[in-house]
């Protein structure tokens, strides 16, 4: 934990131009500054940052943030090592929070494991570069497969010599414990014995996604029928194969601005594309696909192509792969290459743009490919046939987004040739099963709650919501809509005054000067009014707790806010509107200068998020209504309800507004 007295100095000492400008370059522009978005792809800058507000924001792809935001964005760090990254660049001690003494323990073992995995990706690299052994055997044969020496660099490669402990015992003469090589299965320990793991392989370190090492992957040289080709480090403290993919510290960047991800099956695959030109690229190395990756990659992108070496037994085992990418809401394609030859092979054996080009060409979404391998077991059979267009459906029916699926479904339906109503309702089919499943197991687990599990399950489950509901959907729409116009002409222009007319203790009207804060917080607070957005509600209770300590907060108090939800709030107000809308000026019948300008605003947005606010518990009633037959409560109801509508026609009347009913 990192105190809040410290988050607050590492904010103010974070300017914004000086952070960003240390990961691209910018160039003056009047009071901004301006550069090339590192978020997507662009040859005109948009991307501006302003010094004043102390935020940046890019026009072309609509990122925008704090210092702390884009350190986050931009090196894809949680909020705490976004914190730690710039407490370090501006030489700011963190005094850590007490930790437990387990929490501390386990600590010291993860940065033990990244010691000494480091350590030994340093001792892997000089033996490769620079021992006789390894220049002989390591290095020849990385040449030989055609890896330049920029990419042996890249990509930390390495040699452990053939000797049974060369590399332990250097390791424990340098100082490492053996418990740690150990747990790190750098070395294998039996009772007395010990001996290298990787004896006479070359080294592919496994990176996290700040380029820390996690473990190895090693590969035989000899051919030699008994020994696996490929060995990897087991699990650790810090090495999660589910979690981790081969390639993605030096993939991340060109995800981003190329907005897909190649996955490929090895690490060879991973450098050869990237030597090639083709960064975007990533491993699971020897392991199925898992969740985890996918999240992984879903940081970056939505885009996944996985690139198949052309062997048929691996082609079905791909289709569970898919379907877990699918049911991430995540986009598929698949590239097969040819007979006999992997992305490593065929990168080799080509240009880069040859290597582009077969990909752009080849990539097909996972109907079509489903379907092209699977059609050849098929022929006429009508049974197959239904069989495999289920198969399909299944994976279609995995798609969270329903336009995604109706896209697919249409798709589906040209290329096999069946009418786009019967792919619906098997679709549909799946849909209902999935709901009674889910409902099953809530049921399981609120046993207590002694309902029946055969929950209503809507008709249409293709089109649902959509096309119902829309009324509703209207009301707490225009909620939104002014609670967001609320906070947002609280937070930009609370510190201003506005003149309002009020009627003194001779029943007299006056005009009086207020400031808009104090005018939006007490016409809320006093009705008693609460936000449905927490966030606008966390902003709101801010500015009404500085009020009460008769402080002002200021733009940065909420921009640079230790609350991450407030400050990206902040953030999008004040990147994009910063004025009073004119528009505001046709409500009114008098010449309307700057000044009352904000004065209709704050007094109409307040009254139209109450008069929004009033139309939502109405049919909340109503909605309660519907069901209630307890008399009593029934009437209770009404008698709300009735005392609802008084104030909506008040509330509309001020407004200017004619209430029909
Ligand atoms: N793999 C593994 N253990 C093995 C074989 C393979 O962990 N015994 C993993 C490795 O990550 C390997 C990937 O599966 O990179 C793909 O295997 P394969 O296609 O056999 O290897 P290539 O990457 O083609 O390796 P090379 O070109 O060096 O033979
Ligand atoms: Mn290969």
């Amino acid at each position: 934990m990192i105190p809040k007295q410290t988050i607050d100095e590492i904010f103010d000492a974070a300017i914004v131009e000086d952070v960003v400008g240390e990961f691209i370059p910018l160039k003056k522009r009047g009071a901004n500054y301006l550069g090339n978005c590192p978020f997507h792809n662009e040859k005109t800058p948009s991307f501006t940052v302003s010094p004043a507000k102390g935020i940046y924001k890019c026009f072309g792809c609509g990122k925008a943030g704090n210092s702390v935001n884009f350190v986050m964005d931009h090196e894809h760090y949680t909020y705490p090592e976004a914190l730690r990254f710039l407490a370090n660049k501006y030489n700011i001690e963190i005094e850590e929070e007490e930790l437990t003494d387990e929490q501390k323990e386990a600590a010291d073992e993860r940065e033990s494991l990244y010691i000494v995995s480091n350590y030994a990706a340093n001792y892997f690299k000089k033996q490769l570069l620079e021992s006789d052994e390894g220049k002989a055997i390591g290095l020849s044969y990385f040449l030989e497969r055609g890896f330049r020496e920029d990419t042996i660099e890249t990509f930390q490669l390495g040699y452990n010599p053939d000797g049974w402990t060369a590399f332990t015992d250097e390791a424990e003469k340098a100082g490492h414990n053996l418990k740690y090589l150990d747990k790190s299965g750098l070395t294998i320990v039996k009772g007395e014995k010990k001996f290298d793991r990787f004896k006479g392989r070359v080294m592919f370190p496994i990176h996290n996604l700040s380029g820390r090492v996690l473990g190895f992957g090693g590969r035989i040289l000899k051919s030699d029928d008994k020994a696996a080709k490929y060995l990897n480090s087991p699990e650790s403290e810090i090495y999660h194969k589910s979690k981790v993919l081969y390639g993605i510290y030096t993939a991340k960047k060109s995800i981003t601005q190329e907005d897909i991800c190649y996955l490929v099956e090895g690490y060879t695959d991973v450098i050869s594309m990237y030597q090639a030109g083709v960064q975007n690229v990533v491993a699971s190395s020897g392991t199925s696909l898992t969740e985890g990756q996918i999240r992984l990659i879903r940081r970056f992108t939505p885009n996944i192509t996985i690139l198949y070496d052309g062997d048929a037994a691996g082609l079905k085992a791909s289709f569970r792969g898919i379907d877990m990418i699918l049911q991430e809401g995540m986009n598929v394609r698949v590239v097969l290459f040819p007979e006999g030859e992997d992305p490593d092979s065929y990168a080799k054996a080509h240009s880069t743009e040859e290597l582009k080009e077969y990909i752009t060409s080849n990539a097909q979404d996972f109907i079509r490919f489903k379907t092209s391998v699977l059609i050849k077991e098929v022929g006429d059979d009508p049974i197959k046939k239904a069989e495999l267009v289920k198969d399909i459906v299944k994976s279609i029916a995995i798609i969270p987004d329903q336009i995604k699926r109706s896209v697919y479904t249409q798709e589906c339906s040209s290329l096999l040739d069946i009418p786009e109503q019967a792919l619906i309702n098997e679709t549909n089919v799946i849909l209902r099963k999935n709901i009674a499943k889910d409902a099953k197991k809530s049921h399981n687990q609120n046993q207590d709650r002694n309902q029946g599990n055969d929950q209503e399950i809507p008709d249409d489950l293709f089109f649902p919501e959509e096309f119902q509901g829309q009324k509703e959907e209207k009301s707490t729409g225009d909620l939104q809509h002014w609670e967001k116009e609320v906070i947002r002409l609280l937070v930009s222009f609370g510190d201003q005054t506005i003149q309002v007319e009020l009627t003194n203790e001779k029943d007299e009207k006056v005009k009086e000067e207020v400031s808009a804060s104090l005018y939006i917080i007490e016409n809320i607070t006093g009705d008693g009014i609460s936000f449905e957005n927490q966030t606008y509600q966390k902003v709101f209770d801010f500015y009404d707790e500085k009020l009460k300590k008769d402080e002002l907060p200021s733009h940065q108090d909420f921009i640079n806010n230790s609350d991450q939800e407030i400050s990206q709030f902040a953030i999008d107000i004040f990147s994009t509107q910063h004025e009073v809308s004119p528009n505001w000026g046709n409500f009114k019948i008098f010449p309307v200068s700057e000044e009352n300008l904000l004065t209709i605003a704050v007094e109409r947005t307040t009254l139209s998020f109450k008069l929004s606010k009033v139309k939502q518990l109405i049919l909340k009633n109503q909605e309660q209504l519907k069901t209630e037959k307890v008399e009593d409560q029934i009437m209770q109801l009404l008698k709300e309800i009735n005392a609802l509508e008084q104030i909506k026609k008040q509330l509309a009347s001020s407004l200017g507004q004619i209430i029909l009913k």
